[in-house]
């Protein structure tokens, strides 16, 4: 009865995986990557901002990335066989090119709301992704239809709300209704509401494959934890409004998924995997989890002090700045994006990947894959009768 049982298991765990697709069998061959967001995806757009010195990228030939090295949208794009990312604007240098580049909009005081003390929004990347389509598009595509082609089969990356949360959390006065601060959840709420109208956006200037980055549990970061702080410890205030906001995430991707037809949202839900990170160095193969590599060397700094020479070994900290990780984490992320459906899951509507898996009304998610495994026990129960 044991024996038979396991077995069972195991018939059904194998199914449960072949049914789920990852993110390499769904973005096979992409043309290109559009990245939009804020400093944990920026490839150095402001040539006066902080990530333009040295040590930033200094185990790289690149400059401005907010990290020792790569980033995960540099580590997605290597991956996905395109370049790394580049200034959006350097579109208009190799335009044979054009085809597998990775085109990078995002910039570091990027927010989702416009009341955080820097007011800049995904709003002008948006701007700047459309005027770069209506430019360059005529060059390449005679049809529109040829440029919706080509989007259709590109991927955008969207990584922000870093600074929306941390500005709630720290200068929350300034989000209030009649009677006082509003709560984390209806903070959430408007952030999602906010960066449903530039998810729309990008849906209707062509984008059907979006990938969204969750917030990482920045409760645990150098920027909040202190070096007198215990290994593994977190500021589970904060961290609870991320895990209010990503939850809220996952439901809006799914309903857009859903009502946008064609569309493929793929939350990377980094949280999980950044936090096991954190508590468990040993078994990702880190020694350092809570402190930044680079010399941060005012306590209410968060960027490496310039020209300053970082940690020895740079591939054995999980953080590189106090807000910002190391090339080696950023690698942990994206590989595991890549492969494993349990940090990049893919929520199709029905129409785009006819064929695979799919549920009621196009939604897939987790608890449709739990459904789907149950469904795949009784179909082997009722072989298994027959026989
Ligand atoms: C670039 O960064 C510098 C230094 O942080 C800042 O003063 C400046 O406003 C930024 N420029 C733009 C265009 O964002
Ligand atoms: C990248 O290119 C290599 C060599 O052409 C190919 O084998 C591989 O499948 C490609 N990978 C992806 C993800 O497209
Ligand atoms: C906010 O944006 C407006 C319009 O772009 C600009 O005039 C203003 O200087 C900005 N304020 C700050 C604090 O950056
Ligand atoms: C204001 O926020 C409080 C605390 O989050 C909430 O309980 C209340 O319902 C909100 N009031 C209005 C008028 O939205
Ligand atoms: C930080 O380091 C720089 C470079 O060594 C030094 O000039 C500066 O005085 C230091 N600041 C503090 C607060 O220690
Ligand atoms: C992801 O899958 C690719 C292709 O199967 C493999 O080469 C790579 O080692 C995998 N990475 C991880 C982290 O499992």
């Amino acid at each position: 009865m044991l024996n038979f049982f396991s077995c069972l298991f195991i018939v059904l765990l194998l199914k449960c995986e072949a049914q789920v697709p990852n993110l390499l069998s769904v973005a096979s061959h992409p043309r290109a990557l559009y990245v939009f967001g804020d400093s944990t995806v920026d490839c150095g757009l402001n040539t006066s901002g902080p990530s333009y010195h040295r040590p930033y990228a200094c185990d790289s030939p690149l400059r401005g990335r907010f990290s020792n090295g790569y980033t995960v949208v540099d580590l997605l794009g290597l991956a996905l066989n395109l370049t790394v990312s580049m200034p959006f604007w350097e579109n208009d240098k190799d335009p044979n090119s054009i085809r597998t580049w990775s085109f990078d909009y995002a910039d570091a005081p990027t927010a989702i709301l416009s009341t955080v003390s820097i007011n800049q929004t995904m709003k002008i990347q948006i701007k700047h992704f459309e005027e770069h389509i209506k430019e360059y598009s005529p060059k390449f595509w005679p049809s529109a239809n040829e440029v919706s082609n080509y989007l259709s089969k590109s991927i955008f990356v969207i990584s922000i709300g870093t600074r929306d949360i941390l500005d709630y959390y720290f200068d929350g006065n300034k989000y209030l209704n009649a009677s006082g601060k509003i709560s984390k959840s209806e903070f959430s709420d408007l952030l999602i509401s906010e960066l449903q109208k530039y998810l729309t956006e990008l849906y209707e200037l062509g984008a059907r494959m979006i990938l969204v980055f969750e917030i990482g549990p920045i409760g645990c970061y150098p920027i909040i934890v202190g070096s007198d702080k215990p290994p593994g410890w977190c500021l589970d205030e904060l961290n609870d409004i991320i895990c209010t906001f990503n939850g809220k995430l996952y439901h809006k991707l799914t309903e857009l998924a859903s009502t946008l037809e064609g569309s493929t949202f793929i939350l990377a839900k980094i949280y999980k995997q950044i936090y096991d990170i954190v508590e468990y160095p040993d078994k990702h193969g880190l020694e350092d989890t809570k402190n930044p590599c680079c010399l941060v060397n005012k306590s209410e700094e968060i960027y490496c002090t310039p020209y300053m020479k970082p940690c020895k070994r740079t591939d054995q900290f999980l953080f590189w700045d106090k807000l910002h990780l190391t090339e080696r984490a950023n690698d942990l992320i994206a590989s595991q994006c890549l492969n494993d459906t349990d940090m990049c899951l893919p929520i199709t509507s029905q129409e785009s990947i006819p064929g695979t898996v799919l549920m009621e009304s196009g939604k897939l998610g987790h608890h449709h894959n739990i459904l789907l495994c149950a469904c795949s026990f009784l179909i082997q129960v009722i072989q298994l009768n027959d026989s």
